[in-house]
């Protein structure tokens, strides 16, 4: 198991490229479940959640190639994958293969629009909550689908195929949205989805299933209108940038006073991070190469946040902001509204000297003008990474542990990080 040593106080300088957004790559690539037509994306992230799902969806019979590197292409450049779903051998996604990424439970949803059955492994993944699947389900019987739990999985079924409905979600959910469209996009007749996802990546995935012929209105509002088509066709489509790994180099940018171009960033897709990193100090400018980020000298200023649904503050970069107010001039409060027990990183940031104590859904941040190096360990993939920028900002040496769950959502975060000045390397378990 790889472990992260970061020395810190480095001052962060320099441009760190962004990469395709991990959260809009998977539904996409899961996309390509709805058509025997070749998919093609563009600048795919390469990461291990996008390896598993290249594995899950292989074996649902998924014919998979990579484009190589061409002469002149940048180290990070986004990989291009040409996904062909021509024969569909395997309606069945196993335990073995769903119970490490959460997102592969979406498999579901094409599986059953295009083939009539499909049973489903109960997922896994980061263990923030409980994180159930009651909606998914809901979604997919308000088409038409029947649904059955049988030891660990979910057997759903419509012979004759979905029918369009209304799917009223009670509460926000993205994975909810994801599966209702790619159910509806197929689906006999209209569909209207209320109370939708308007999340950068779901749009992301609507626009990429209209460019393989599926017919959906009202993109990026929270209502969804969809006409059913009888079949989808191949595309070519790239990837949005990773608003969430943008805005966690934008906060350790701001935490080690620095002066960091996020380039190819939207600040569009994350302004309320971007508003709250203003408030605390850092100076943020939308350039036409990205977002650059500069604090040079002045304290970071406490700032209260609540997370809530997009265009609300990601819970994605909750434990990454609470980094930054450890090192607050003052009191900050953060309130979690998307997940319970989302504050594990609670634990090991106090290690680094952090004040903060939990209020039920909040967490009380009393800053401190100095943090010192620790070991800690990576629990769930964001909390690891605001590990990694209070040890930036630590005096000393910090080594992260449990690394493996950075590698499934930062593509190349020791390089990005160091090519900034940040002294940062991984050790293998022999090193
Ligand atoms: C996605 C993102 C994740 C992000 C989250 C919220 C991916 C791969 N993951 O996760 O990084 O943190 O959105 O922005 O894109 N819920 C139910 N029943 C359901 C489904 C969800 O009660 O059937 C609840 C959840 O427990 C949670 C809330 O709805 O409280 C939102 O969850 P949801 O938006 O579905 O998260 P994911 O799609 O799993």
């Amino acid at each position: 198991m790889d472990r992260i040593r970061i020395l810190g106080g480095t001052q962060l300088q320099g441009t760190i490229p962004i990469s395709g957004a991990k959260n809009a790559a998977l539904p996409l690539m899961i996309a390509s479940l709805l058509t025997p037509e070749t998919l093609t994306l563009e600048n795919v992230p390469r990461l291990a959640d996008v390896r598993q799902l290249l594995r899950i969806l292989t074996n649902h019979g998924v014919d998979h190639a990579i484009d190589g590197k061409r002469p002149g292409d940048s180290p990070i450049a986004g990989q291009t994958l040409h996904l062909s779903a021509k024969h569909i051998v395997d309606t069945t996604a196993p335990y073995e293969l769903v119970s490490r990424m959460r997102a592969s439970f979406w498999v579901l949803a094409p599986l059953i629009a295009r083939m009539g059955e499909a049973k489903v492994s109960l997922p896994g993944g980061c263990a923030i909550g409980t994180r159930p699947v009651d909606l998914l389900l809901m979604a997919l019987e308000r088409l038409g689908a029947s649904i059955d739990i049988e030891g660990g999985y979910v057997i759903a079924k419509a012979p004759q195929g979905l029918k369009g409905a209304e799917i009223v979600f009670p509460k926000v959910t993205v994975g909810g949205t994801h599966t209702a469209l790619m159910a509806a996009v197929l689906a006999k007749g209209h569909s209207h989805i209320r109370n939708a996802a308007r999340e950068p990546e779901v749009t992301d995935l609507a626009q990429c299933l209209i460019a393989m012929g599926a017919k959906i209105e009202g993109l990026g509002t929270s209502d969804l209108y969809v006409e059913g088509v009888a079949g989808l066709h191949g595309a070519r489509y790239e990837v949005l940038p990773d608003r969430i790994e943008a805005g966690t180099y934008a906060f350790a940018a701001a935490m080690t006073g620095g002066d960091v171009l996020l380039e190819r960033a939207r600040p569009e897709l994350l302004q309320s991070a971007l508003d709250v990193l203003q408030l605390t100090g850092a100076k943020v400018t939308a350039t036409p190469q990205g977002v650059r980020i500069v604090r040079n000298g002045g304290g970071i200023q406490p700032v209260d946040i609540t997370t809530a649904p997009f265009p609300g503050f990601p819970t994605d970069l909750q434990a990454q902001f609470m980094a930054l107010m450890t090192k607050a001039e003052g009191a900050s409060r953060i309130t979690e509204t998307i997940f319970e027990n989302r504050f594990m990183h609670v634990a090991e940031l106090s290690r680094f000297g952090a004040h903060i104590r939990l209020e039920n859904d909040s967490a009380i941040v009393e800053g401190m003008p100095k943090l010192k190096g620790a070991p800690v360990m990576a629990t769930d993939l964001r909390a690891s990474v605001s590990l990694v920028i209070a040890a930036l900002a630590a005096e000393g040496e910090s080594m992260i542990h449990r690394v493996y769950h950075l590698d499934r959502g930062f593509e190349q975060l020791e390089q990005k990080l160091g090519a900034c000045g940040a002294q940062i390397e991984r050790l293998s378990e022999a090193g």
